[in-house]
């Protein structure tokens, strides 16, 4: 088995990963994962069960209260932050039964126009009735205000849940929550934040709260680049104390090591760079995409804009999934997606958060653009390719986190470990 992982880490160590839902945990984060909290529970007492019943994860607990909860509040400026959701797609769960309703109807964002393919579904098991947010004919990247105007006075619906996954463009979320309070104050509004969440948290998006939804939230690690979890976030006691009421219930336990990865990325988005990073993601997307764009046909836009967020789409000369394998096999792993809302079928969906989390910038876009052009077009040969990847990919060291002689002083610090081990185990970490 440690042969089937060995594989798996060698590959990665060679690739560069464009898939837009996933990010580099930073060494510093993975220490957490060491630790014997990660058999524990966390259950915080007044929350859950009045008194203390797991007292294992007591202690290690704290870090939730005393570092995690006051960081995001600082970072995000939100008042009320739940830490239990264990993925994008959980959060979303535990939004949709805290403020939707059974038989009402809740208002989602259509897969064909980037929404998650399962917000319907999951809306439908709760009894909600799922109504499509309405898009214009002729910009499928835009909200028909109007016509949600019309649908929101017509269905009264509970709530409506925001939910861009596959985006081009950042969608009006700002015209669509004054459209939707205009007509129907007392509808929820949620923003699922998952994919852009990095750019929420620098200040280079607008904040959900402040543009007037009644809660927001999501992953946090596609482009924010922590362990796999969710954050939700609200300013308002009553959402706060309706969504507690709801996830205490549907997440049991929400792994408490996590929490505590989590908590260090905090710190290293707060101390190390994190809106440097996020707009470093924006800039290596644009740039990726006009040095692809140059390189040949296919790459996609909305109105004419190659990409004003992390992703890049690209509708390859053939098969996108053999198109895919085969960059797989040359250490470019992509995200063959359908429908991509440009053209509604199956093409190749990509993200550049991980690779800018590597530290690349403006020259590895082009060269990683014209090695993937080539290899889609069949013009560079799979193991030529993969050997310019791997050279890029070895000579690339996580950026935007803490350095690799602080993390051999925790590692020190935390296991009592001395000696050159350890700053062994620091620089594989570090590869
Ligand atoms: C808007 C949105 N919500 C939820 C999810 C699911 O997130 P996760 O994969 O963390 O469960 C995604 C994933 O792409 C998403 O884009």
């Amino acid at each position: 088995m440690l042969e089937i992982v060995g594989d798996h880490e060698r590959k990665m160590a060679s690739a560069v990963n464009l898939i837009p839902s996933e990010n580099l945990l930073t060494p510093a984060a993975r220490l957490a994962y060491l630790s014997d909290a990660y058999s524990r529970y966390f259950f915080d007492e007044r929350e859950v069960f009045g008194k203390w019943s797991f007292q294992g994860g007591s202690i290690v607990g704290e870090v939730q209260r005393e570092v995690l909860v006051p960081l995001v509040q600082k970072v995000t400026g939100a008042r009320h932050v739940d830490v239990r959701g264990i993925s994008g797609l959980n959060a979303m769960t535990v939004a949709l039964a805290a403020f939707g309703a059974r038989d009402r109807v809740t208002i989602t964002v259509p897969p064909r126009h980037g929404g998650h393919p399962a917000t319907a579904v999951v809306a439908g098991h709760f009894g909600h009735r799922a109504e499509a947010l309405p898009f214009r004919d002729e910009a499928w990247w835009e909200v028909d205000l109007p016509a949600l105007a019309e649908l929101v006075a017509r269905t009264d619906p509970a709530l409506v849940y925001v939910d861009q996954a596959t985006a081009l463009v950042p969608l009006d979320l700002a015209g669509v929550i004054r459209t939707v309070k205009e007509v129907s104050p007392g509808t929820h509004v949620h923003a699922d934040t998952s994919h852009i969440n990095a750019f929420v948290w620098s200040g280079l998006f607008g904040q959900p709260l402040d543009l007037g939804a009644d809660s927001y939230g999501g992953s946090t690690h596609k482009t924010f680049a922590g362990p796999h979890k969710a954050l939700l976030l609200t300013n308002d006691d009553a959402v706060s104390d309706k969504l507690t009421s709801v996830a205490v219930n549907l997440v049991s336990h929400h792994h408490v090591s996590d929490v505590v990865a989590l908590a260090i990325a905090m710190v290293e988005f707060a101390e190390c760079g994190g809106v440097d990073y996020a707009q470093a993601v924006l800039a290596n997307a644009a740039a990726f995409a006009r040095a692809l764009a140059d390189a040949g046909p296919g790459v996609q836009d909305a109105g004419g804009v190659l990409t004003r967020t992390h992703q890049v789409w690209y509708e390859p000369a053939g098969d996108p999934h053999r198109i895919s394998e085969r960059l797989f096999d040359a250490g470019i792993v992509v995200n063959p997606y359908n429908p991509l809302p440009s053209t509604g079928r199956l093409g190749i969906r990509m993200g550049l958060n991980e690779a800018t989390k590597l530290g690349f910038g403006e020259p590895e876009m082009a060269e990683l653009a014209g090695l993937l052009h080539g290899v889609a077009v069949d013009r560079i040969a799979v193991a030529e390719a993969g050997e310019r990847v791997a050279a890029m990919r070895q000579a690339a060291r996580p950026a935007y986190c803490f350095s690799e002689d602080v993390v051999a002083s925790k590692l020190r610090e935390l296991t009592g470990a001395s000696g050159a081990g350890v700053d062994e185990l620091a620089a594989w970490l570090y590869r």
